[in-house]
């Protein structure tokens, strides 16, 4: 599976199998994060073996079952478009995810916040975390707005790297599967923007590193 194929093979998945993640994959997850924790600055977490932080009346509500690994994602407050930067490192996380044989589902409402075990330093916020496991089901694909009404160009007049980033993007997960995004193509560049609402700004991030995977084409 490349990542391409992880793109389009991942769905939200809520409930669980029985099963710990394997120590190997849990080692491979643990050097990804932390190189993307590098990268960007983030404090993302691997945390294995607490169901309590989906034991809420909000998790039951959000239908989670065996949930009880989680990536929490987490980042200094004073950090300029911390939520982006969640948003695009946090989904690079769940990429590999898919292509190391897991589910995931994002998930900023429906969790115990005061239970989840991340370790916060002072000036740090958990912005949401990851569900992460082996999925009952693979899940399945989310209704999606038109192309039309999501980005600049006509169908007719895509270029083919730019449809790819379309799709893409088109797939990513957001909050309440809201896509509340827009991309716009003006000469070569792409720009991609967020429009106002819960967790606009994570998505935003999401909705970047799929485009970006899927065709090449960095973002602005
Ligand atoms: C930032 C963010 C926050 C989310 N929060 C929740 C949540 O609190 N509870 C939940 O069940 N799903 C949550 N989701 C999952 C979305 O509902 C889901 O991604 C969306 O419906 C699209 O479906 P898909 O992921 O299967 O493509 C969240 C997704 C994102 C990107």
């Amino acid at each position: 599976m490349d990542i391409r194929d992880a793109i389009q093979e991942r769905h939200s998945v809520r409930s669980f199998k029985n099963l710990p993640i394997e120590d190997e994959v849990k080692n491979k997850l643990n050097a990804l994060i932390e190189q993307a924790n590098e990268e960007s600055g983030l404090n993302m977490q691997l945390v294995c073996d607490d169901p309590e932080c989906f034991d809420t009346f909000l998790a039951h509500y959000g239908k989670f079952s065996n949930a009880k690994n989680y990536i929490a994602v987490v980042g200094k407050k004073s950090m300029e478009n911390l939520d982006e930067l969640c948003g695009y490192y946090g989904q690079s996380i769940v990429l590999e995810a898919q292509m190391l044989g897991l589910n995931t589902c994002w998930v900023g409402g429906t969790y115990g916040k005061g239970k989840c075990k991340a370790d916060t330093e002072a000036g740090e916020k958990i912005v949401c975390v990851i569900a992460i496991g082996y999925g009952e089901t693979e899940g399945v694909k989310h209704k999606s707005k038109p192309v039309e009404k999501l980005c600049n160009v006509s169908r007719d007049d895509m270029p083919t790297w730019f449809k790819n980033g379309m799709v893409a993007a088109m797939l990513a997960p957001t909050a309440l599967n809201q896509q509340k995004f827009f991309v716009s193509l003006v000469g070569d560049e792409v720009m991609i923007t967020a429009k106002r609402g819960p967790f606009t700004k994570v998505d935003l991030g999401i909705v970047k590193y799929n485009f970006e995977a899927a065709c090449g084409h960095k973002c602005k």
